[in-house]
């Protein structure tokens, strides 16, 4: 039992087969339907389904592993000789099976067989002589083409909220009687963020986290939710072109943005805690802006002030990787994306995943565009969007389109101010006195310099003063900035371009 939680003691919702599934499945096979395919981990509660719902309609019922072979749930159904072997349970079905149910568990490998797939075929087509029903599950079924016509799938619906909290609450009971009834100790909010962290999991996932989080130390905390994200991103996002970022970053960390940091504060609660006062939840920025100024440490930093987890969308992964299943792969990003929310999905760079036009990838990028353009504009969880380009040539007109993001943001050269800030952050980081420095002339001498390139001089000038043993001096930083020509310098037009594109299309960050 879980600690000072007297109403979470009066939820315990009790078995987690509740009634609709069964009443599905149930209706699945009074409608005739020869072959079901079962794609879930949830085996012990498929068989015991079956199991009730053979009861209930006066049915015999089988199930059939590679390892024990077939056996009845009741003992007088028992079959007269052992079948063990993947043919000879199909054989058995076809020449012995009246008014029956057979479970099949783990058979998929056996599916890229073709003597197996006539077999129930077979099977299918002789339903009227014997009314039986084949159940298939596995944790991925992948029906032949040959066996669709036949086939219903058949997928548990992944646990409410509701049967989440019970879940938790058996966890802690479990664990109470373990160490000799101690309770766990939690708060209401602690436990409520819990069982919100679990949502889309199955609920044999969503045990497990559930006691990893609790069997440490028999305490449920707020703290403990980053490690929970992280574990429940490694049980869905096996396989995908989504990272998880462990490192997210604080505003403080960055000189200037001001305006954009409190864009986000502003937009918190509301994003956080759902729509609060009939408020559009926030969806997304665009951070289109200069290089090495801090868009990517930006787009850290707004998971850092939402407090949730960090996910970045590669699109170099997507594409290479997963060459031919590209658009399968992307909708399988946004529906991670979507079970981990809230959360923060960054998008860096995105010109360079959606260049289109390059007309050699048969319409790919295109297709890209227009998967990610409607998920844009239908998604229902809150996912925060932060997307971040410094190219807008490259940048196809739909994506800057109005209504697309809440906002776009330029994010220019740093001014005098904003470089103060740099420095001071970025000495401080490496243990350097910022009081031992002339600010204005530093400020004075990077105009036009990049944060990355401030940063690149301080740690130029820290192996120039190393070398010579002994520490850093304003006269080794402004030497590494004379030295530096940067960006803006060298690509002056480029940028200037970027400038006069920004003016009137976005907002500046600052
Ligand atoms: N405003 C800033 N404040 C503090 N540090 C900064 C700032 N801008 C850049 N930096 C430093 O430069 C590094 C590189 O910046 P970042 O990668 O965020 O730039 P970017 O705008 O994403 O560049 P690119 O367009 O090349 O991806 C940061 O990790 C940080 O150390
Ligand atoms: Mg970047």
């Amino acid at each position: 039992m879980i600690a000072n939680q007297p109403s979470v003691r009066l939820a315990h919702a009790g078995s987690l087969a509740t009634e609709s599934p069964l009443r599905d499945l149930e209706a699945i096979i009074r409608s005739r339907t020869p072959l079901i395919a079962v794609e879930s981990n949830e085996e012990p509660q498929i068989v015991s389904m079956v199991r009730q719902i053979a009861t209930r309609l006066q049915l015999k019922a089988f199930r059939w592993t590679v390892t024990e072979g077939l056996r009845a749930f009741d003992p007088c159904d028992q079959p007269q000789q052992s079948v063990f072997k993947s043919p000879e349970i199909l054989g058995y079905i076809k020449s012995s099976a009246k008014h029956s149910l057979f479970v099949l568990l783990d058979f998929h490998p056996f599916l890229q067989d073709a003597t197996h797939v006539r077999h129930l075929k077979d099977i299918a087509l002789n339903y009227p002589n014997h009314y039986s029903t084949v159940v298939l599950v596995g944790y991925a079924v992948q029906v032949p083409e040959e066996l669709r016509p036949f086939t219903a799938p058949f997928r548990l619906p992944l646990p409410t909220l509701a049967e989440l909290r019970a879940i938790v609450i058996e966890a802690a009971a479990d664990w109470g009687a373990e160490n000799g009834q101690r309770e766990v100790q939690t708060t209401n909010k602690a436990l409520d963020l819990l069982v919100r962290n679990l949502a889309g999991l199955t609920a044999t996932d969503a045990r497990r986290l559930a006691v990893k989080a609790i069997s440490d130390d028999g305490v449920i905390t707020d703290s403990e939710m980053p490690e929970v994200m992280r574990a429940k991103y490694e049980l869905l996002g096996r396989d995908s072109p989504l990272s998880f970022e462990y490192e997210t970053a604080r505003f403080s960390e960055i000189g200037g943005m001001r305006r954009l940091r409190a864009w986000l504060e502003m937009r918190k609660s509301f994003f956080v805690d759902g729509a609060q006062a009939h408020l559009d939840p926030p969806r997304g920025v665009l951070l289109l802006g200069v290089q090495g100024c801090g868009k990517s440490l930006a787009a850290k930093a707004a998971a850092g002030i939402f407090g949730v987890p960090l996910l970045r969308l590669d699109f170099g992964v997507l594409y290479n990787k997963y060459y031919g299943e590209t658009e399968r792969n992307l909708r399988k990003a946004f529906e991670t994306a979507e079970i981990m929310s809230p959360c923060v999905l960054w998008m860096d760079e995105i010109e360079k995943g959606l260049a289109v036009g390059d007309g050699d990838d048969d319409g790919l990028s295109r297709r890209i565009l227009g998967a990610l353009l409607t998920w844009l504009s239908e998604r229902r969880k809150p996912v925060f969007i932060v997307a971040t380009a410094n190219d807008i040539t490259r940048l196809p007109p739909e994506m800057v389109r109005k209504g697309r993001f809440d906002e776009i943001f330029f994010v220019d050269l740093p001014a005098a101010e904003n470089r103060r800030e740099i420095l001071s952050i970025h000495l401080s980081k490496r243990s350097l006195d910022p009081a031992q420095f002339a600010f204005d002339a530093l400020a004075e001498a990077t105009t036009g310099f990049s944060g990355s390139e401030i940063e690149q001089a301080i740690v130029s000038a820290m192996y120039t003063a190393h070398a010579q043993g002994r520490g850093v001096k304003q006269a080794d930083l402004l030497a590494e900035i004379q030295q530096t020509r940067p960006l803006s310098v060298v690509m002056a037009e480029k940028v200037e371009e970027l400038r006069v594109w920004a003016a009137g299309r976005t907002v500046a960050c600052d």
